[in-house]
């Protein structure tokens, strides 16, 4: 099947900063890229390049086959990439279905039509019951959800997840995963996440990077066990570890 979104080659430095060294990754529609890496390694800002938010010194970014590597952010966004943030830009003061109803009205549609896809979007996010609640008043599951929902307004081919996971309690990691999980058939994602059992569980390859550079590609499980991801993330190990 041919990818929905894929990248080839991509480079990019900040300085003497290398974020991307030479990627390269496909992914296709109902399935999920796991990105992973130590702060730093470069995660965000390949989203950056892919969202065209900033641009790569080389390579080349296709979607559904088409060479987007020079195309504005806006296009891209129309085109059908969706992308949430790292952290979540809501408007705090509209409702969760006005912040909806402003992502759905960026992609153009007839009047109407995006009152009914915000709708429909919130149902979808589990929202439903929170569409009149402002959005800086939701709790932080919710405002996860909602960071989904302003991105799938836009009806994308591609999402584009940002350690969404991140800060949530055990209970509510279920809760997201199932929510992604369920999205998952009519998308192709890539998922940069830290939380790696919520990542494990969604995404069929994990790619992990560090310094810019791939260090490891395969299952969850084949990366989770990888010498050299667990060479890089052994402080966090040690940090989770039980004390005492
Ligand atoms: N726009 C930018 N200008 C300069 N340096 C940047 C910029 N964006 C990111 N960086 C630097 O690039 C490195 C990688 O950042 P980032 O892609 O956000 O990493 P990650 O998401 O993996 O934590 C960091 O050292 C960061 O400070
Ligand atoms: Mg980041």
């Amino acid at each position: 099947m041919a990818p929905v979104v894929s990248v080839e080659g991509l480079t990019r430095r900040f300085g003497a900063i290398t974020v991307a060294d030479d990627l390269s990754f496909a992914v296709g529609s109902g399935e999920c890229l796991g990105i992973i890496g130590p702060n730093g390694a470069g995660k965000t800002s390949v989203f950056n390049m892919l969202a065209g938010a900033i641009r790569p010194h080389a390579g080349r970014i296709f979607l559904d086959g088409r060479d987007i590597t020079e195309t504005s952010q806006h296009a891209r966004t129309l085109l059908g990439l969706g992308r949430t943030y790292q952290v979540p830009q809501p408007f705090g003061l509209l409702t969760a279905f006005e912040n909806v109803l402003a992502a759905a009205t960026f992609s153009r549609r007839s009047r109407g039509e995006e009152a009914e896809v915000a709708r429909s979007v919130l149902v979808r996010t589990g929202l439903a019951a929170r569409a009149d609640v402002p959005a800086g008043s939701l709790p932080l599951l919710d405002r996860k959800r909602l960071e989904l929902a302003r991105a799938m307004a836009l009806k994308p081919r591609v999402l584009l997840l940002d350690e969404i996971a991140g800060g949530l309690t055990e209970a509510e990691v279920v809760q997201l995963v199932a929510l992604i999980g369920a999205l998952k058939p009519d998308l192709a994602i890539v998922w940069i996440e830290h939380v790696t059992h919520a990542l494990s569980a969604v995404a069929d390859r994990i790619l992990a990077i560090n310094f810019g550079s791939r260090i490891a590609e395969g299952t969850p499980a084949e990366v989770m066990a990888h010498p050299a991801v667990l060479e890089v993330y052994m402080g966090t190990v040690l940090d989770v570890a039980p004390r005492g």
